[in-house]
């Protein structure tokens, strides 16, 4: 894997867009194998013969940070990776290559560590993701099927977001000022959030003194109770 340095004009990359860290870990993994750099989408170019853009579902849907990379982007061979937690995918490739790309060659949906949810597991079945790397090295065209997405998923999920789960700072807060230079919606001001938090959890992880923690309100910790499902779902 070669990092982010002398990139420029570079025709193929893994880019991710990733707030806990474990789509970074699967980008990584990808980068590694096909010997791509990796770069974060706010460094990415608009640009590639062969891109690899992995992402997190966020409430069943495609992150806006993702969804304007996606317009902006000009891409031969494009592979689609969502990571999830393992509550539901929703239905995020299929609109990729629907509404933003056509140009898909693989996809996958990958059960990964929920962000709101301390003692899961981050994915670690990396072998699992073979047939994918093989497909990305000998692209052809592939059509991606229309899953399940629960019809609320799309009223205001932002507003639901912001309802279900509060971030609070602690005492312990030295006012560094890094949570807001980190956030990508500019929704934090010294450990305090405003309306345009989308609770992605970045400033969370961040916080060098773990001032910050986010607490779950009733209705989204019964959700998160809900039966989960582990499945790794490859289109190649
Ligand atoms: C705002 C938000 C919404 C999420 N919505 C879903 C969801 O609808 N279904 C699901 O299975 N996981 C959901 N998750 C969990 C993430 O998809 C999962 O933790 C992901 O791997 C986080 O990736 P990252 O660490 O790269 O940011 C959500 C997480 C966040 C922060
Ligand atoms: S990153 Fe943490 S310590 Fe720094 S200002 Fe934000 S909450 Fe305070
Ligand atoms: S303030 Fe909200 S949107 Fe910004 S990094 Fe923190 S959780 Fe994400």
């Amino acid at each position: 894997m070669r990092d982010n340095a002398g990139v420029l004009g570079t025709m193929n990359a893994t880019v991710f867009y990733s707030n806990t860290g474990q789509s970074r870990a699967v980008a990584a993994y990808l980068a590694e194998c096909l010997d791509y750099p990796l770069l974060s989408i706010e460094a990415a170019h608009t640009d590639y013969q062969n891109l690899v853009l992995v992402f997190p579902v966020h409430c069943q849907n495609i992150p806006d940070a993702v969804k304007d990379f996606l317009k902006s982007v000009s891409v031969d061979n494009l592979t689609v990776v969502a990571t999830y937690g393992k509550m539901c995918c929703g239905n995020v490739l299929y609109e990729i290559q629907k509404g933003y790309q056509k140009n898909v060659v693989a996809g996958a949906y990958i059960p990964t560590k929920h962000a709101y949810i301390d003692n899961d597991g981050a994915f670690c079945d990396f072998d699992k993701l073979k047939p994918l790397v093989e497909k990305i090295q000998s692209p052809s065209p592939v059509s991606l099927p229309k899953l399940y997405k629960n019809p609320l998923a799309d009223i205001l999920p932002r507003l639901r977001g912001r309802l279900g789960l509060k971030i609070r700072k602690s005492e312990k807060c030295i006012a560094c000022g890094l949570c807001s230079e980190i956030c990508p919606l500019g929704a934090i001001k010294s450990g305090k959030t405003n309306g345009r938090c989308i609770r992605c959890l970045r400033c969370v992880e961040a916080c060098p003194k773990k001032a910050l923690s986010a607490r779950s309100g009733l209705p989204l910790k019964l959700y998160l109770h809900k039966k989960k499902t582990n499945k790794v779902i490859i289109y190649v």
